[in-house]
């Protein structure tokens, strides 16, 4: 998704504007620009490829000045290309916009301003909204932003300067996200956070409609009737170094090994005195949930998995039937609830447009939401009934790993507390499985240590064409998420499968060429798990087993084994998801790809 950075203060321009946009890069990109006001001049440096040629261009032709706007394009609207990179001008080059997000009518509204003698440069969507603002401005770039996003439809954030105002940036947030940053004698705004904690903390994340101007000295925000309105200041937990990728030579490798503590720090902020405490952001009490039959989980990608990890764990421990959800069929399948329903929306970012969409559709049928969400203040958490945070720092590797497990472990706690309303568990039983959950920390640290002989796996097999993931039961969703985690970033084909259904088609794929990741540790599943090992093995195929230390039956069907501690089965997804985690990045780099930021991708699809 494209990525915005602006700042107004004292400090150079363009050396802020090109620190956020390297914070911002791993949201995917093709293409980059910036615009300054230098010497009462709009000036305007862009170009299609990595920010590294964008640098370059700079060091050729320098700009300085103390307002700009800068920009990290994901093309929706009009091929990568230099003259398609943002910021989009009008036709005196005297304003500037960068945008975020997908005006719908952009093609109506270009051919009325080309019909009002404008004239356009590119083929975005975007530039319309350039056009819009030269159009309106009448001595007042405030009121002339706020005219013209009156005509647009679509989700979009924008950040908009001009000459004739050269000390101010007025900014619009509706459908995608946009966070104001406060300094002392500066101010700031990004589509997320990262790209400005190197300067501040203190943040405010506006709402839909919201309007921003932002000079040197302060900010005021509007609504869309051009209201004074207050908005919360939030003060960030993260620490700058999180934003570092530190030894690692990938920020997916770090946030794979920081998995044991992000669970530790939710087990420290979650389990007090042996209860289960999901915080303030919970905004929901025990008696809220006495009466709910039925809960329906949306969610996309690896949140998605995750999701469906929650429905075993929600209908073994608590007994409550559960359905699971991509977030793009929910909001399109007019679903039948009652109000004793509840939508649970899982989400990293906490801005995944159709995530955010399926919340939406929740609520306009009356149905209270509960968020399971990473990014403290985001969209999701904020439009919600309720939020569970995860607490896994910042995750800058566009392949969700310390999230997933973090999910994970915050599902599995839900359950618990479920559990206890419903009566389907006593006191007893679950501080015993409280005390089996506080064990996962030291166990994920057991598997990393290993990290060698996955690496070893992956020289096997990092030449692979296509890949199969098999797995049963609560370990089905893992063998979507290894699937899923190996396509993303090897772009090897990779099709996760529940095992037990690889004879009505799937078989056909075995051969020599396809590894089979069969996923097997100990649990109700498991002889199963070995009949489908023996149906790859008797097909010629090549099995890598996820098995339980100690299990020497399975050495002698598999072709390679990676054994992960003994635990309870609701609780070995999160264990299984490391190895997997691990042979993806592995394989990845054995290819040689850009694996924090693989091609297509982009860490939060805040667009339909
Ligand atoms: C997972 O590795 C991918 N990056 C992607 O599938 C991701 O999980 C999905 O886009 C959902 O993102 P969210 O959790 O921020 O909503």
């Amino acid at each position: 998704m494209c990525g915005i950075i602006g700042y107004v203060g004292n400090k150079d321009v363009t050396s802020v504007l090109m620190a956020g946009l390297w914070k911002l890069e791993y949201r995917g990109y093709d293409s980059a620009g910036i615009a300054v006001i230098s010497d009462g001049e709009l000036v305007v440096k862009k170009s299609c490829g990595r920010l590294m040629k964008l640098q370059e261009l700079l060091d050729k032709e320098p700009v300085s000045g103390n307002v700009g706007i800068g920009h990290t394009r994901w093309a929706t609207h009009g091929e990568p290309s230099d003259q398609n990179a943002h910021p989009q001008v009008d036709c005196k080059g005297k304003i500037a916009v960068v945008h975020n997000g997908i005006i719908e009518n952009y093609y109506s509204l270009k051919e009325k301003l080309i019909k009002e003698k404008h004239i356009f440069k590119s083929n975005t969507d975007t530039e319309v909204i350039a056009h819009l603002v030269e159009k309106y401005m009448k001595g007042n770039l405030f009121e002339a932003v706020r005219k013209a996003v009156q005509e647009l439809e679509g989700s979009y954030a924008i950040a908009v300067i001009s000459e004739d105002e050269p000390d101010r940036i007025v900014a619009v947030r509706k459908g995608s996200p946009l966070v104001i940053g406060l300094g002392k004698d500066e101010n700031l705004l990004a589509s997320d956070i990262p790209a400005m904690l190197g300067h501040t903390r203190k943040m405010v994340i506006l709402s839909d409609g919201d309007m921003a101007v932002l000079t040197r000295e302060k900010v005021e925000i509007f609504n869309e009737k051009g209201e004074r309105i207050e908005r919360e200041i939030t003060t960030i937990p993260w620490d700058l170094e999180e934003l570092d990728r530190g030894e690692y030579p990938h920020f997916m490798l770090k946030e794979i090994h920081e998995q044991p503590e992000v669970i530790r720090k939710n087990i420290k902020l979650k389990l007090k005195n042996g209860k289960i405490d999901f915080g303030e952001a919970f905004n929901f009490e025990p008696r809220d949930f006495v009466n709910v039959g039925r809960i329906i989980i949306q969610a996309c990608g690896t949140s998605w998995h995750a999701g469906y990890v929650g429905k075993y764990l929600l209908e073994e421990l608590a007994r409550v039937h559960t359905e699971v959800d991509i977030s793009s069929e929910f909001r399109y399948r007019n679903p039948v609830v009652s109000g004793e329903t509840l939508v649970i929306a899982i989400s990293q970012s906490g801005e995944t447009a159709d995530t955010l969409a399926g919340l939406r559709e929740a609520k306009a049928k009356f149905l209270r939401v509960l968020s399971v969400v990473n990014v403290v203040g985001s969209t999701i958490a904020r439009e919600s009934d309720g939020v569970i945070y995860i607490h896994a720092g910042p995750e800058i590797g566009v392949a969700s790993t310390k999230a997933y497990t973090a999910q994970l472990f915050s599902l599995y706690l839900f359950s618990l507390y479920l559990a206890r309303i419903k009566w389907t568990l006593d006191e007893e039983e679950v501080r015993r499985r409280l005390d089996e959950v506080k064990k996962i920390p030291e166990l994920m640290e057991r598997i990393l240590e290993r990290e060698e002989e996955i690496k070893k796996i992956a020289k096997r097999f990092y030449r692979a064409k296509n890949f199969m993931f098999l797995g049963r039961g609560i370990n089905y969703p893992s063998a979507l998420e290894g699937a899923l985690k190996l396509k993303e970033i090897s772009y090897i084909h990779a099709t996760g499968y529940p095992a037990g259904e690889m004879k009505h088609g799937p078989i056909a794929l075995i051969d020599k060429k396809t590894p089979v990741v069969a996923i097997a540790p100990a649990s109700s599943v498991y002889e199963k798990m070995l009949n489908n090992i023996e149906e790859v093995k008797a097909r010629g195929g090549r099995v890598i087993a996820i098995a339980t230390e100690g299990d020497r039956k399975i050495k002698r069907l598999a072709d390679y084994v990676f054994y992960i501690p003994e635990v309870p089965e609701e609780l070995s997804p999160m264990l299984v998801a490391l190895p997997l985690q691990l042979l993806a990045y592995h394989i990845a780099v054995l290819n040689g790809r850009d694996v924090d930021k693989p091609r297509n991708l982009a860490k939060s699809v805040t667009v339909e």
